[in-house]
């Protein structure tokens, strides 16, 4: 087991002879659990709890039934099963307002126990790890009074990986679920990786990519289904339900029909039949993963279908076992010509969509990309968000840093995530945030949440760069609690995963984590443009590398200006797909926020931001910044040498040293570039080539 493997599950050792920890003792000597504890989840919970305090305090508590516990324990139990002290503990008001997955947590002195009490197993394990989060993060334990529930119904992890055991965009090595066209048969690593997940509160996973190739389309059949249900065992135990992304031309490739065609008879009956064999295999599957008709894949347009149409189809066919249909709404023109400026990728998911509201059935959940164009350091939000009154609407981020320094630069995502999240559409008048889209409360959605594309691999470390676990980490904990704070989150994961003891090196990290994305984007692309990287490794600066494509993705520099015109009067009619005061903010060249004023507008370099600096001076000082900063980063850690593991320390040095150079290639291409075409000089004089 190598160095950062066990994550924010280290369990790093309390210095148990302080007041507080050496107050711990009295409670967690004895777990005090019923019958139910049989249960494979409660028993998941209940295994972590011990696994956790006898990690944190050195002494492994013992599992006892309820009449034993005696003086100071943890109680465990489901309300209403007759575990004396969950039902001494607990009230009426309190079971009815902890959820389906939610939980209460009570010190109770009284009754000598700390008890832990939920509606179901599912409740149970998240309040698991709840306390053991307290515990690791060093909260004091006397006077405990928690209740919560998830705000998002799924909660869900997006694997990109593939059988030959590649993942797509994965930047931590190979796949843990396949090797060589097999499905793994290292389950311990998969049940540590559903253990990560489930302490973050995630309850679903897609395991393979969503770009379905030939192996992978017979996930449906024989030959995997059996070993597919074996993974669905491991996830099964830590209340995770499995998904595949599915091949949407299925029927033609291992069905041995004419057509996939979602309105012919046959394909629909073939479909019922899959479905049928799926659920014979893994009864509580959750459901298909579908992208159609996008980048190349097969979907209902070859056929003078529509998406309902498609996924409708499938939808039926999992209705009957309550699995649901989660569509994917990134679908644009990807053959486009860059000579046609009319053509907006950055429209397309509301163009395409937008009209189909009110035709998808109940178990159909549309996933839109964050943000329209892809998964750039800084783009608008989306407009289809608030946009469908009458469809289930679920937010797709991307772990994985695709397009923000791919592990190998420090990017923590979950201020991002969180912006977008607050962002207030307008749809229904103010309140209406994203975040209220996405959890349903909006428009009473019955299905909902949070989709992610994972960024780990089989790294030691899970995610190559140590500290992009914290955006793992971030992502489950924003999912469960959209309101949480990003430092909170970010101090959470430093404490859990290195201790409590070290105050200095909490505010180091923290710090470095809540810089980071302003840092990357700083060296990057300016001012919401995006793209500018390589061809489709997307690493390093490119300029002109997708200027002349057919992706989509220009930014239109000429001598005079830059940036895309998406107004309505002028340009694409962009603007006018969001609502209320935002058409009007982002329709104005004086309105529009300056970190997105090139995803708006093309301006002429000499445009004067509010900031007070020109367009051209602001890339210069951003880029010569941001190299700056970039050295900090690599300095702060250098200053917590010896007080981490070395292998851990070296792991994140390393990155962060490369980060420095690489953030130089950047900033001399990006400047050197802008400096050529504009001819206008930095008001600093300071050296570009
Ligand atoms: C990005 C990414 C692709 C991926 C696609 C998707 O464009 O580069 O690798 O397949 O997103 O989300 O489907």
């Amino acid at each position: 087991m190598g160095a950062g493997y066990k994550a924010w599950l280290e369990y790093k050792r309390l210095d148990m002879s302080g007041e507080r920890h050496r107050a711990y003792a009295a409670w967690l000597g004895n777990i005090a659990v019923n019958g139910e504890a049989d249960h494979e989840v409660i028993a998941s919970a209940v295994s972590e709890l011990t696994r956790g305090i006898e990690g944190l305090t050195g002494a492994k508590p013992v599992r006892v039934s309820p009449a034993e516990a005696g003086g100071g324990c943890i109680a465990v139990g489901l309300f209403g099963s007759g575990h004396p002290l969950i039902d001494r503990v607990f009230g009426a008001e309190e079971r009815a307002a902890a959820g389906p997955e939610g939980f209460a947590i009570r010190t109770d002195a009284d009754a000598q126990c700390i008890a832990l009490g939920a509606e179901t197993a599912a409740g149970l394990l998240y309040g698991a790890f709840a306390l053991l989060r307290l515990l690791g993060t060093g909260s004091p334990l006397d006077s405990l009074n928690v209740i919560e529930n998830p705000v998002n119904g799924l909660r869900m992890m997006n694997q990109w990986d593939n059988i030959d055991g590649s993942i797509e965009r994965g930047y931590a090595g190979k796949s843990i679920f396949y090797t060589d066209n097999e499905i793994t048969t290292d389950y311990d690593r998969v049940r540590d990786y559903a253990r990560l997940l489930a302490s973050t509160g995630i309850n679903a996973i897609a395991i393979n990519n969503v770009n379905v190739h030939k192996f992978e389309t017979m996930f449906l059949t024989d030959r995997y289904l059996p070993a597919i249900a074996k993974l669905a065992d491991i996830f099964r135990a830590y209340s995770v339900k499995l998904f595949l992304s599915i091949n949407y031309a299925s029927p033609l490739e291992i069905g041995g029909l004419t057509t996939a065609d979602p309105l012919d008879p046959g394909v629909r009956e073939w479909w019922k039949r899959k479905a049928a064999e799926v659920y014979a295999a893994i009864p509580d599957f959750g459901g298909f993963l579908v992208k159609a008709d996008s980048e190349n894949r097969p979907g209902p347009f070859s056929y003078d279908r529509d998406h309902a149409d498609g996924s409708n189809m499938l939808a039926e066919a999992l209705l009957p076992y309550g699995g649901i249909v989660i569509w994917r709404c990134f679908v644009y023109n990807c053959k486009q010509d860059w000579r046609d400026r009319s053509t907006d990728r950055a429209r397309a998911a509301y163009d395409h969509f937008k009209p189909l509201d009110g035709r998808f059935m109940d178990n159909v959940i549309l996933q839109v990309k964050n943000g329209p164009m892809d998964f750039q350091v800084r783009e608008g939000v989306s407009p289809l968000f608030g946009a469908m009154e009458k469809t289930n609407i679920m937010i797709e981020f991307q772990i994985t840093q695709e397009y923000t320094g791919q592990q190998r630069h420090l990017c923590y995502l979950v201020p991002q995530w969180k912006e977008v999240l607050d962002f207030e559409t307008y749809a229904q008048g103010p309140g209406s945030t994203v975040k209220r889209v996405v959890d349903g409360s909006l428009y009473g959605n019955k299905y909902s949440g949070f989709a992610a594309v994972s960024n780990i691999g089989n790294d030691a470390n899970w995610t190559g760069h140590l500290l992009a676990q914290a955006n793992l980490y971030g992502y489950g904990r924003l999912a469960w609690n959209p309101e949480l704070a990003p430092e909170q989150i970010a101090e959470e994961w430093i404490r859990l995963a290195f201790g409590t003891a070290d105050e200095e090196l909490t505010e180091t990290v923290r710090g470095m984590l809540m810089a980071s994305w302003g840092i990357y984007e700083s060296y990057t692309s300016p001012l919401g443009v995006g793209w500018m990287v390589n061809p489709d490794h997307h690493y390093g600066p490119n300029v002109d590398g997708y200027e002349y494509s057919k992706w989509g993705t220009y930014h239109f520099a000429d001598l005079h200006g830059i940036g895309v015109d998406r107004t309505m009067k002028t340009g694409t009619g962009y603007a006018g797909q969001y609502q209320g005061p935002n058409v009007d903010m982002y329709e104005s060249v004086d309105a529009c926020p300056d970190e997105l004023l090139l995803f708006f507008h093309h301006v002429p370099y000499t445009h004067v931001l509010h900031s007070g600096k020109t367009v051209i001076q602001h890339i210069y000082d951003t880029h010569f910044e941001g190299v700056e900063q970039a050295e900090r980063l690599k300095a702060a850690w250098e200053g917590l040498r010896g007080r981490i593991d070395e292998e851990r320390f070296a792991q994140v040095a390393d990155r962060l040293a490369e980060q420095a150079l690489h953030a130089r290639e950047w900033r001399d291409i990006i400047n050197t570039y802008f400096y050529r075409k504009s001819g206008i000089a930095d008001a600093q004089g300071r050296t570009i080539y």
